[in-house]
């Protein structure tokens, strides 16, 4: 092996892993690696390094409910051109990692002066792995974009080359409970984020509840269950990067998984009432679709009267607009978060205005003594709430920037408009 190529020492033993983020979560991130335990949780440009042993990568793949992928990077040298970069990664033994009846899929970021595109960039790769197991074996592992056994990811920085085996597989917010989406869903990372930023989990502590008036197909009401509820957000998926790796160990990772059920079952009587609506019966219907299948109970009959704090573990779906929603008596003040459409994908930004308005109108006159969280992408509109934000942050929903405004919602102090 190349001098330049440093290989890091076998996966049971303690090592760094990277799990990735999108821009603005990578403390949110370093948080949860933190609080899951890794050791040297350090928060980075994209993402968050972390070490430990195997183990804690695995944990990390099943239980973080903000980032992107989990990483192990392998080998990091010197790759000024298509040439050198070719050369190191052919001299790698990913015969240890994939057989040469595999199937593999390279993920490429980044750019230099030589190696202008991405897609050169991991077909250059792709050549370098392939080319060594024909030379060694005769046989060769061939391309699977949707589900390699082994996904790698070539990050390139300047002119040095990271390598890494994606131990997440396909992105970590692709949770597996959702079936259907509506028009503008928030990803299912972000919706989390956005609660932990609201410290969801001290309300939880409370046994406040929880209501988003808009909720789509229900993405923020359903990680909040899952939040309060202890339930691992991966328990859906059936696979994942380290699946078909040849160093995977599956009874690590079998042990994991009945750790992850053992508290999902313990913690159901931990979620507090949970309410969605939306003025569109599609999106009701998906919401409920959604919790079914991420193993919630659900409902669209409301209880009677004065029931409320009884329907811990509930997540209650109705279809309601926002002028005509009346809360129920009864509920334990805690927390509202949600995204109104803003303009850019939904409804025209002009035409939005009273919808803002209306929202400030409704958290003043049903959710006086909560706390609130709304996430737009139009700061202009968040003015029309007419509630003093306590706290602003900056998040990225895709591409666009958005602002997570919070509120305490008192009924009397309020202020037509606030700079945002
Ligand atoms: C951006 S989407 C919310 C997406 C949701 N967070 C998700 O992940 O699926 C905004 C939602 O607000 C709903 N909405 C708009 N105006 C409303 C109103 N006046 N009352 C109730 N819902 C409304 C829309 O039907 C839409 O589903």
């Amino acid at each position: 092996m190349s001098a330049a190529v440093r290989r890091k020492p076998p996966v049971r033993t303690e090592r760094r892993f990277f799990a990735t983020a999108a821009r603005g979560l990578e403390p949110l991130v370093a948080d949860e690696l933190r609080a899951l335990g890794a050791k040297d949780a350090k928060e980075e440009r994209g993402g968050a390094s972390f070490g430990g042993p195997l183990a804690q990568a695995y944990r990390a793949c099943l239980w973080l409910r903000t980032a992107n992928r989990v990483l192990m990077p392998l080998a990091r040298f010197p790759a000024p051109d298509a040439d050198r970069l070719y050369t190191a990664i052919n001299r790698m033994p990913w015969e240890n990692d994939l057989s040469p009846d595999g199937t593999l899929a390279v993920d490429f970021t980044g750019s230099n002066e030589k190696i202008i595109h991405t897609g050169f960039g991991a077909q250059r790769v792709k050549d370098a792995i392939v080319d060594r197991f024909r030379e060694k074996s005769g046989r060769r592992p061939s391309v699977n974009l949707e589900q390699p056994d082994l996904r790698i990811n070539v990050h390139l920085h300047r002119d040095i080359a990271t390598v890494s085996i994606d131990l997440s597989g396909d992105s970590l917010h692709q949770r597996g409970y959702r079936a259907r989406g509506v028009a503008a869903p928030l990803k299912e990372n972000l919706a989390a984020a956005l609660l932990l930023k609201c410290s969801w989990p001290e309300s939880v502590k409370q046994g406040g509840a929880f209501v988003d008036p808009m909720c789509g197909s229900g993405t923020l009401a359903i990680e909040a269950a899952l939040i309060a509820g202890d339930v691992a957000p991966g328990l859906w998926r059936t696979r994942w990067g380290f699946s078909g790796w040849r160093k995977h160990d599956p009874q690590l990772w079998d042990h994991l998984l009945q750790e992850a059920r053992r508290r999902r079952d313990a913690g159901r009587d931990k979620i507090p009432v949970i309410l969605g609506f939306d003025w569109d019966s599609t999106a009701i219907d998906a919401a409920q679709t959604n919790a079914e299948r991420a193993g919630l109970i659900t409902s669209k009959d409301a209880p009677p009267e004065g029931e409320w704090q009884k329907q811990q573990g509930l997540i209650q779906f109705e279809c309601c607009a926002l002028a005509d929603n009346v809360l129920p008596a009864g509920l334990t003040p805690g927390l509202v978060v949600t995204n109104p459409p803003y303009g850019e994908r939904l409804g025209a930004a002009g035409q939005l205005g009273p919808l803002y308005t209306e929202l400030g109108r409704w958290l003043r006159s049903q959710c006086p003594g909560w706390r609130a969280g709304v996430i737009t992408g139009n700061p202009d509109l968040a003015k029309l709430v007419g509630v003093r934000a306590r706290k602003i942050n900056t998040f990225y929903n895709g591409a666009l920037e958005c602002k997570l405004l919070q509120f305490d919602i008192e009924p009397e102090r309020f202020m037509r408009s606030v700079d945002v």
